[in-house]
């Protein structure tokens, strides 16, 4: 987790035009894109290659097509048909079949009902492809109607489908019993937004409290739950209960982002544990890009000396 201060700047930085129109013209270029380490590429095919590379490592995957808080309704369509296209390819490359996708990306911030429309397309494809679909977890004002709509898709008969909890929210605890009486598969991270203090921890040391008494409910009595973090500490918690409770390696698996951690991701694969990387791809991945150097200010000098290469080309 990183301090407060460089969360927000990042997250301030991350609405600047100037800055996105520079990056995009920059950051994904072939070979030295300073953006390439933590996003697998602007194509399906690009990222159809990161994931086979992943698996033949002996790692899982989900495919992330980037995209949120689109502003219309042809926008959330056509992010939905490319959703769409999506599965298809990747069915069709026969690599695993397993996606990520946010709300907002499929209209959310536009109303409800548009964004459970386009929800369901996927859903309804994902079913009869046997996809399993995350949706990930977004700001907190998304929160509820997230979480909401997941249950509602629940009800109404959808198994194919997880949901993400933040242990830097108050609320996750309750949320995660809810999900665990339910049977639904939750991914547990800390949070990646800059959130107040009315609805979040900001300590870092409460976060990981947090993290550690969700994990323990999810481990003990969830479906499945995939614990996705890259801090050392969090992810030996998780090992040392599973050891205690003699809970099998195959009843939960541990989740890293692509190009972060690459070192503990291989070595936990080579330990036994199942390890998922999300692998990140599309156009739009400024914002997420921005969240990964917000968490790890470190990053911008990688980014800067890519910058500089760059300018040598
Ligand atoms: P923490 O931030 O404490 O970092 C621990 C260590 O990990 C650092 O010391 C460093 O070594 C390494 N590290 C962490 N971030 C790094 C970075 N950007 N670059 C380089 N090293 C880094 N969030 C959310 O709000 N909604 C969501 O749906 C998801 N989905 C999601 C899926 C998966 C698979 C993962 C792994 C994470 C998410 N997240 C997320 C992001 C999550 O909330 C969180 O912001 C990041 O995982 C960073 O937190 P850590 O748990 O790694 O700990």
């Amino acid at each position: 987790m990183l301090q407060a201060g460089s969360k927000t700047f990042f997250h301030l930085l991350a609405s600047n035009q100037t800055l996105k129109s520079f990056a995009s013209r920059y950051g994904m270029r072939s070979g030295s894109g300073f953006a390439r380490r933590f996003i697998a590429g602007e194509s399906v095919p690009e990222a159809i290659e990161a994931a086979r590379q992943l698996q033949a490592a002996g790692r899982s995957v989900t495919l992330d097509y980037l995209g949120e808080a689109v502003g219309t309704v042809a926008e959330a369509d056509a992010a939905t048909r490319a959703y769409l296209a999506v599965v298809e390819q990747i069915a069709a490359a026969g690599i695993e079949r397993n996606i990520s996708l946010k709300l907002t990306q499929l209209g959310l911030t536009i109303d409800r009902a548009t964004s459970v429309d386009n929800l369901r397309r996927i859903l309804d494809l994902a079913t009869a492809r046997q996809f399993f679909v995350r949706i990930d977890m977004e700001d907190s004002p998304y929160t509820a109607v997230t979480l909401d709509i997941f249950e509602t898709m629940w009800q109404q008969g959808y198994r194919n489908v997880g949901v993400v909890l933040q242990s830097y929210l108050r609320r996750s605890e309750a949320d995660a019993a809810r999900m665990n009486a339910l049977g639904a598969r939750v991914r547990l991270v800390k949070g990646a937004y800059k959130e107040p203090k009315e609805v979040a921890y900001q300590a870092k040391a409460d976060v990981n409290a947090a993290f550690v008494r969700i994990m323990h409910l999810l481990l003990a009595g969830g479906t499945y739950p995939a614990i996705a973090t890259h801090d050392p500490l969090m992810i030996d918690a998780t090992r040392a209960f599973a050891r205690e409770r003699g809970i099998d390696g195959a009843r939960f698996e541990l989740q890293m982002l692509y190009g972060i951690r690459r070192d503990l991701q291989q070595a936990l694969a080579r330990d036994g544990f199942r390890v998922r990387v999300y692998v990140p791809f599309g156009s739009e991945w400024f914002p997420y890009f921005m969240r990964r150097l917000g968490e790890r200010p470190a990053n911008v000098g990688f980014v800067i000396r890519g910058l500089v290469s760059e300018r040598g080309h």
